[in-house]
Protein backbone atom coordinates (compact mmCIF):
# COMPACT_ATOMS: atom_id res chain seq x y z
CA UNK A 1 0.00 0.00 0.00
CA UNK A 2 1.22 3.37 -1.01
CA UNK A 3 1.46 5.42 2.35
CA UNK A 4 -0.15 9.09 2.25
CA UNK A 5 2.59 11.43 3.67
CA UNK A 6 2.56 15.31 4.94
CA UNK A 7 4.78 17.76 2.91
CA UNK A 8 4.11 21.45 3.87
CA UNK A 9 0.75 21.31 3.83
CA UNK A 10 -0.27 18.88 1.61
CA UNK A 11 -1.16 14.88 1.89
CA UNK A 12 0.53 13.22 -0.78
CA UNK A 13 1.62 9.83 -1.77
CA UNK A 14 4.74 8.94 -0.45
CA UNK A 15 6.45 8.63 -4.03
CA UNK A 16 5.48 12.30 -4.78
CA UNK A 17 6.42 13.91 -2.06
CA UNK A 18 9.70 15.56 -2.72
CA UNK A 19 12.32 17.90 -0.78
CA UNK A 20 14.97 19.99 -2.95
CA UNK A 21 18.08 19.25 -2.65
CA UNK A 22 19.26 22.28 -1.17
CA UNK A 23 16.85 21.73 1.93
CA UNK A 24 19.36 22.40 5.02
CA UNK A 25 18.11 19.18 6.37
CA UNK A 26 19.84 17.52 4.12
CA UNK A 27 22.75 19.80 3.35
CA UNK A 28 23.42 20.42 7.22
CA UNK A 29 21.25 18.49 9.75
CA UNK A 30 19.56 21.49 10.42
CA UNK A 31 16.29 20.39 11.22
CA UNK A 32 14.66 18.65 14.63
CA UNK A 33 12.37 15.25 14.84
CA UNK A 34 9.79 13.94 16.74
CA UNK A 35 8.42 10.28 16.87
CA UNK A 36 5.18 9.76 18.56
CA UNK A 37 3.81 5.96 18.70
CA UNK A 38 0.40 5.22 17.95
CA UNK A 39 -1.77 2.37 19.66
CA UNK A 40 -5.19 1.26 19.21
CA UNK A 41 -5.09 4.11 16.59
CA UNK A 42 -4.88 6.87 19.14
CA UNK A 43 -1.52 9.07 19.88
CA UNK A 44 0.50 8.50 22.96
CA UNK A 45 1.91 11.56 24.85
CA UNK A 46 0.99 13.54 21.81
CA UNK A 47 1.31 16.87 24.14
CA UNK A 48 4.78 15.80 25.11
CA UNK A 49 5.93 15.48 22.32
CA UNK A 50 4.73 19.11 21.48
CA UNK A 51 5.85 20.88 23.98
CA UNK A 52 9.37 19.38 23.21
CA UNK A 53 9.11 19.84 19.67
CA UNK A 54 8.35 23.64 20.39
CA UNK A 55 11.48 23.73 22.99
CA UNK A 56 14.04 22.21 20.21
CA UNK A 57 12.97 24.36 17.77
CA UNK A 58 13.48 27.74 20.07
CA UNK A 59 16.71 26.70 20.97
CA UNK A 60 17.64 26.95 17.29
CA UNK A 61 16.02 29.66 16.54
CA UNK A 62 14.08 28.17 14.61
CA UNK A 63 10.17 29.39 13.83
CA UNK A 64 7.56 26.96 14.33
CA UNK A 65 5.46 26.67 10.85
CA UNK A 66 2.39 25.11 12.29
CA UNK A 67 0.12 25.39 15.66
CA UNK A 68 -0.66 22.80 17.96
CA UNK A 69 -4.23 22.17 17.18
CA UNK A 70 -2.97 21.74 13.11
CA UNK A 71 -0.09 19.49 13.91
CA UNK A 72 -2.45 17.26 15.85
CA UNK A 73 -5.14 17.38 13.18
CA UNK A 74 -2.30 16.32 10.78
CA UNK A 75 -1.39 13.43 13.24
CA UNK A 76 -4.91 12.07 12.78
CA UNK A 77 -5.60 12.27 9.49
CA UNK A 78 -2.82 10.39 8.47
CA UNK A 79 -3.50 7.53 11.61
CA UNK A 80 -6.81 7.71 9.58
CA UNK A 81 -5.61 7.76 5.69
CA UNK A 82 -2.87 5.33 6.39
CA UNK A 83 -5.13 2.66 8.74
CA UNK A 84 -2.49 3.34 11.62
CA UNK A 85 -3.96 0.53 14.54
CA UNK A 86 -0.41 0.44 16.00
CA UNK A 87 2.80 2.48 14.55
CA UNK A 88 4.75 5.43 14.92
CA UNK A 89 4.11 9.00 13.33
CA UNK A 90 7.77 10.46 12.37
CA UNK A 91 7.69 14.37 11.99
CA UNK A 92 10.75 16.90 10.89
CA UNK A 93 10.89 20.45 10.58
CA UNK A 94 13.72 21.82 8.96
CA UNK A 95 15.38 25.41 8.48
CA UNK A 96 13.91 24.64 4.53
CA UNK A 97 15.42 25.13 1.09
CA UNK A 98 17.52 28.36 0.00
CA UNK A 99 18.28 29.19 -3.51
CA UNK A 100 22.35 27.99 -1.95
CA UNK A 101 24.13 26.18 -0.03
CA UNK A 102 25.27 28.75 2.59
CA UNK A 103 26.37 28.12 6.13
CA UNK A 104 24.40 31.53 7.35
CA UNK A 105 21.19 30.59 8.34
CA UNK A 106 18.23 31.72 5.60
CA UNK A 107 15.78 34.61 6.18
CA UNK A 108 12.95 33.29 7.07
CA UNK A 109 10.98 35.41 5.79
CA UNK A 110 11.93 34.54 2.49
CA UNK A 111 12.80 30.55 3.03
CA UNK A 112 9.82 29.06 4.96
CA UNK A 113 10.15 25.66 6.92
CA UNK A 114 10.08 22.39 5.36
CA UNK A 115 7.95 19.80 7.14
CA UNK A 116 7.23 16.64 7.01
CA UNK A 117 5.15 14.21 8.65
CA UNK A 118 4.83 10.01 7.72
CA UNK A 119 3.47 7.11 9.28
CA UNK A 120 5.34 3.54 10.13
CA UNK A 121 2.89 0.65 10.84
CA UNK A 122 3.69 -1.33 13.45
CA UNK A 123 0.81 -3.97 13.91
CA UNK A 124 1.05 -5.49 17.85
CA UNK A 125 3.87 -2.95 18.87
CA UNK A 126 2.99 -2.81 22.01
CA UNK A 127 3.19 -6.58 22.43
CA UNK A 128 6.84 -7.16 21.21
CA UNK A 129 8.06 -10.43 21.88
CA UNK A 130 11.08 -9.10 22.84
CA UNK A 131 10.22 -7.02 25.73
CA UNK A 132 9.57 -10.53 26.98
CA UNK A 133 12.88 -11.77 26.67
CA UNK A 134 15.24 -8.52 27.23
CA UNK A 135 17.92 -7.15 24.88
CA UNK A 136 21.40 -6.91 25.21
CA UNK A 137 23.32 -3.52 25.16
CA UNK A 138 27.39 -2.66 24.88
CA UNK A 139 29.12 0.12 25.82
CA UNK A 140 30.89 2.50 23.80
CA UNK A 141 32.27 6.23 23.48
CA UNK A 142 29.81 8.66 23.17
CA UNK A 143 30.99 11.16 20.30
CA UNK A 144 28.15 13.49 19.84
CA UNK A 145 27.34 17.04 20.30
CA UNK A 146 27.19 18.58 23.59
CA UNK A 147 23.61 19.51 23.04
CA UNK A 148 21.47 16.51 23.05
CA UNK A 149 18.72 18.00 24.38
CA UNK A 150 17.80 19.28 21.34
CA UNK A 151 15.93 16.35 19.15
CA UNK A 152 17.97 17.01 15.86
CA UNK A 153 18.20 15.19 12.93
CA UNK A 154 22.13 14.85 13.47
CA UNK A 155 21.76 10.57 13.71
CA UNK A 156 24.79 9.54 12.31
CA UNK A 157 26.71 8.66 15.65
CA UNK A 158 23.91 7.19 16.95
CA UNK A 159 23.32 5.45 13.83
CA UNK A 160 27.24 3.97 14.03
CA UNK A 161 26.36 2.59 17.70
CA UNK A 162 23.11 0.95 16.67
CA UNK A 163 26.00 -1.29 14.23
CA UNK A 164 28.40 -1.51 16.94
CA UNK A 165 26.15 -3.32 18.70
CA UNK A 166 24.92 -5.36 15.55
CA UNK A 167 28.46 -6.18 14.99
CA UNK A 168 29.17 -7.14 18.73
CA UNK A 169 25.70 -9.70 18.62
CA UNK A 170 24.12 -7.25 20.82
CA UNK A 171 21.13 -5.19 20.19
CA UNK A 172 21.64 -1.53 21.04
CA UNK A 173 24.57 0.45 22.82
CA UNK A 174 24.54 2.63 26.01
CA UNK A 175 26.81 5.52 25.67
CA UNK A 176 29.62 6.88 28.05
CA UNK A 177 31.19 9.82 28.55
CA UNK A 178 33.48 10.50 31.68
CA UNK A 179 33.21 7.41 32.72
CA UNK A 180 29.19 7.75 33.02
CA UNK A 181 26.53 6.39 31.24
CA UNK A 182 24.81 9.26 29.02
CA UNK A 183 21.62 7.21 27.56
CA UNK A 184 21.30 4.89 24.58
CA UNK A 185 21.76 5.11 21.16
CA UNK A 186 17.67 6.12 20.83
CA UNK A 187 16.56 5.71 24.40
CA UNK A 188 16.96 6.46 27.90
CA UNK A 189 19.11 4.56 29.92
CA UNK A 190 18.28 2.96 33.90
CA UNK A 191 19.61 0.63 36.49
CA UNK A 192 17.64 -0.78 39.40
CA UNK A 193 19.20 -1.78 42.72
CA UNK A 194 16.14 -3.32 44.87
CA UNK A 195 13.92 -1.04 44.66
CA UNK A 196 15.25 2.01 43.53
CA UNK A 197 15.34 3.21 39.69
CA UNK A 198 18.26 5.20 39.25
CA UNK A 199 18.89 7.17 35.98
CA UNK A 200 21.09 9.95 34.38
CA UNK A 201 19.92 13.41 35.82
CA UNK A 202 18.28 15.89 33.20
CA UNK A 203 21.03 18.10 31.22
CA UNK A 204 22.27 18.84 27.99
CA UNK A 205 24.35 15.68 28.01
CA UNK A 206 20.79 13.29 27.22
CA UNK A 207 17.36 13.90 25.44
CA UNK A 208 14.75 14.78 27.76
CA UNK A 209 12.66 11.58 27.11
CA UNK A 210 8.84 11.94 26.82
CA UNK A 211 8.37 8.36 27.75
CA UNK A 212 11.48 8.80 30.38
CA UNK A 213 9.06 11.61 31.99
CA UNK A 214 6.32 9.44 32.28
CA UNK A 215 8.03 6.47 33.75
CA UNK A 216 9.47 8.14 36.44
CA UNK A 217 5.73 9.86 37.33
CA UNK A 218 4.60 5.83 37.10
CA UNK A 219 7.28 4.76 39.47
CA UNK A 220 7.07 7.21 42.08
CA UNK A 221 3.31 6.62 42.34
CA UNK A 222 3.98 3.03 42.66
CA UNK A 223 5.76 4.24 45.50
CA UNK A 224 9.32 3.29 43.68
CA UNK A 225 12.36 4.95 44.52
CA UNK A 226 13.67 7.00 41.89
CA UNK A 227 17.22 8.59 42.38
CA UNK A 228 18.25 10.97 39.07
CA UNK A 229 22.20 10.62 39.08
CA UNK A 230 24.94 9.70 36.97
CA UNK A 231 26.17 5.66 37.43
CA UNK A 232 28.81 4.11 35.66
CA UNK A 233 28.78 0.69 33.38
CA UNK A 234 30.44 -1.32 35.96
CA UNK A 235 27.31 -0.17 38.31
CA UNK A 236 24.90 -1.17 35.67
CA UNK A 237 27.02 -4.63 35.41
CA UNK A 238 25.94 -5.09 39.30
CA UNK A 239 22.29 -3.99 39.15
CA UNK A 240 19.56 -5.95 39.66
CA UNK A 241 18.02 -5.29 36.28
CA UNK A 242 18.30 -2.46 33.48
CA UNK A 243 15.66 -1.02 31.22
CA UNK A 244 15.85 1.64 28.17
CA UNK A 245 12.49 3.66 27.47
CA UNK A 246 11.75 5.28 24.46
CA UNK A 247 8.51 6.29 22.38
CA UNK A 248 8.76 3.08 20.16
CA UNK A 249 10.23 0.87 22.84
CA UNK A 250 7.84 2.16 25.46
CA UNK A 251 10.08 0.14 28.55
CA UNK A 252 12.50 -2.30 27.41
CA UNK A 253 14.16 -4.24 30.20
CA UNK A 254 18.58 -4.95 29.27
CA UNK A 255 19.47 -8.23 30.46
CA UNK A 256 22.68 -8.17 29.74
CA UNK A 257 25.36 -5.34 29.44
CA UNK A 258 28.81 -5.84 27.98
CA UNK A 259 28.59 -9.63 27.87
CA UNK A 260 27.67 -9.71 32.04
CA UNK A 261 24.18 -11.02 32.71
CA UNK A 262 21.79 -9.40 35.06
CA UNK A 263 20.71 -11.18 37.72
CA UNK A 264 19.26 -14.21 36.12
CA UNK A 265 19.17 -12.80 32.87
CA UNK A 266 15.44 -12.45 32.89
CA UNK A 267 13.88 -9.01 32.45
CA UNK A 268 13.15 -9.04 36.58
CA UNK A 269 9.93 -7.41 38.07
CA UNK A 270 10.11 -3.82 37.97
CA UNK A 271 10.96 -3.31 34.24
CA UNK A 272 8.32 -5.46 33.31
CA UNK A 273 5.52 -3.73 36.25
CA UNK A 274 6.77 0.01 34.72
CA UNK A 275 5.75 -1.57 31.18
CA UNK A 276 2.63 -2.67 32.21
CA UNK A 277 1.31 0.44 34.18
CA UNK A 278 3.12 2.85 31.67
CA UNK A 279 1.26 0.98 28.85
CA UNK A 280 -2.35 1.04 30.66
CA UNK A 281 -1.75 4.81 32.01
CA UNK A 282 -0.91 6.10 28.46
CA UNK A 283 -3.35 3.97 26.57
CA UNK A 284 -5.58 5.68 28.89
CA UNK A 285 -5.02 9.28 28.56
CA UNK A 286 -4.44 8.55 24.26
CA UNK A 287 -5.95 11.21 22.01
N1 LIG B 1 14.33 8.30 20.02
N2 LIG B 1 17.40 9.46 23.92
C1 LIG B 1 17.62 9.51 22.59
C2 LIG B 1 19.01 9.77 22.12
C3 LIG B 1 16.55 9.31 21.69
O1 LIG B 1 16.78 9.37 20.38
C4 LIG B 1 15.26 9.03 22.20
C5 LIG B 1 14.07 8.84 21.28
C6 LIG B 1 15.07 8.97 23.60
C7 LIG B 1 13.73 8.69 24.23
O2 LIG B 1 12.86 9.79 24.09
P1 LIG B 1 11.27 9.57 24.02
O3 LIG B 1 10.90 8.81 25.25
O4 LIG B 1 10.74 10.93 24.02
O5 LIG B 1 10.99 8.78 22.76
C8 LIG B 1 16.17 9.20 24.42
C9 LIG B 1 13.25 8.14 19.06
C10 LIG B 1 12.21 7.17 19.51
C11 LIG B 1 13.85 7.81 17.70
O6 LIG B 1 14.85 8.41 17.39
O7 LIG B 1 13.29 6.99 16.96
Amino acid sequence: MTRTVYLNGEYLPENEAKVSIFDRGFLMADGVYEVTSVLGGKLIDFDGHAVRLNRSLDELDMNNPISKEDLLEVHRELVRENKIVDGMIYLQITRGAPDDRDFVFPDPETTPQTIVLFTQNKPGLANSPVAKVGIKVISIEDARWGRRDIKTVQLLYPSMGKMMAKKAGADDAWMVEDGFVTEGTSNNAYIVKGNKIITRALSNDILHGITRAAVLRFAKEAQMEVEERNFTIEEAMQADEAFITSASTFVMPVVEIDGAQLGDRTPGKVAPRLREIYLEESIKKAI
